[in-house]
């Protein structure tokens, strides 16, 4: 059985000020019959870190570099970032795909060094709403997995996020039959590559304008294992009902 995921993707949101959010969140949270995953920005890391101890919520970064280290200024290596007691990486988010120019390629060598760094690799996906419009969703999809995901991929060391570019930050949701079509592709197509045992086994995240609201609906959908919550997860007032959903669906 999969065990559901429930990750929260601060982006470049928080300072010290926001860990109280996360001391709320280890209270109501710990010992969860589901996986906690909180991102925040990688200054961050250490003192989530500290403050998650015991509860069973993990940390994890936002990116890392493909190397393992060198003249990379600037940069965070998938190593560091265990360092600093991450135990996840996401890699190829839709923003990082946009405003570094992050290609599939790029996305699949982050994956493959966080992998071999000991990190679960948070592996983001999604369409346009261009692609969208044009009926080339499951295509781009397709393209999306064989470029970015490393073949050393197992159910342990890979999460994939299904994440519509026009859905994230928007309050825009697809409806959930879209939703399912995806996450149905997404396992068929890791079952042609890799097999039933690791198709079986990786959990495939719904992220994009995730909310209280909307969080039971989605859990329902076949094939969702949890979600990648971006906006609603930076106060536990809204990230705690939407575990508390994910708990309900966990059954
Ligand atoms: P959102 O972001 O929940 O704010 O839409 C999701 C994401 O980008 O991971």
């Amino acid at each position: 059985m999969r065990r559901k995921l429930a990750a929260g993707n601060w982006k470049m949101n928080g300072t010290g000020d926001g860990l109280g959010e996360l001391r709320t969140l280890s209270q109501s949270h710990s010992a969860s019959a589901v996986d906690i995953l909180i991102c925040p920005p990688a200054t961050l890391l250490h003192r989530a870190g500290a403050v998650l101890d015991g509860s069973g919520i993990a940390t994890g970064g936002q990116d890392c570099h493909a190397a393992g280290s060198g003249a990379h200024t600037g940069d965070i290596s998938a190593a560091m970032l265990a360092d600093a007691g991450a135990t996840a990486v996401i890699v190829g988010h839709s923003e990082r795909r946009a405003d570094h120019d992050e290609r599939n390629d790029d996305v699949r060598a982050k994956a493959k060094t966080a992998m071999e760094a000991g990190l679960m690799a948070v592996v983001c996906l999604g369409e346009s709403l261009a692609e969208r419009e044009a009926a080339n969703t499951l295509d781009i999809i397709a393209g999306q997995m064989s470029g970015s995901i490393p073949d050393l991929s197992t159910g342990e060391n890979l999460v994939i996020a299904y994440e519509p570019i026009w859905a994230i930050g928007t309050g825009k949701v697809p409806t959930m039959e879209q939703i399912g079509e995806v996450h149905g592709f997404v396992r068929t197509r890791l079952d042609r590559r890799f097999g039933a045992g690791v198709a079986r086994s990786v959990r495939v995240l719904y992220g994009g304008s995730v909310k209280p609201g909307n969080a039971g609906e989605i859990f329902a959908v076949p094939n969702v294992d949890g979600a990648l919550v971006g906006g609603a997860s930076l106060k536990a007032d809204d990230f705690s009902p939407i575990i508390h959903a994910l708990e309900d669906a966990a059954g």
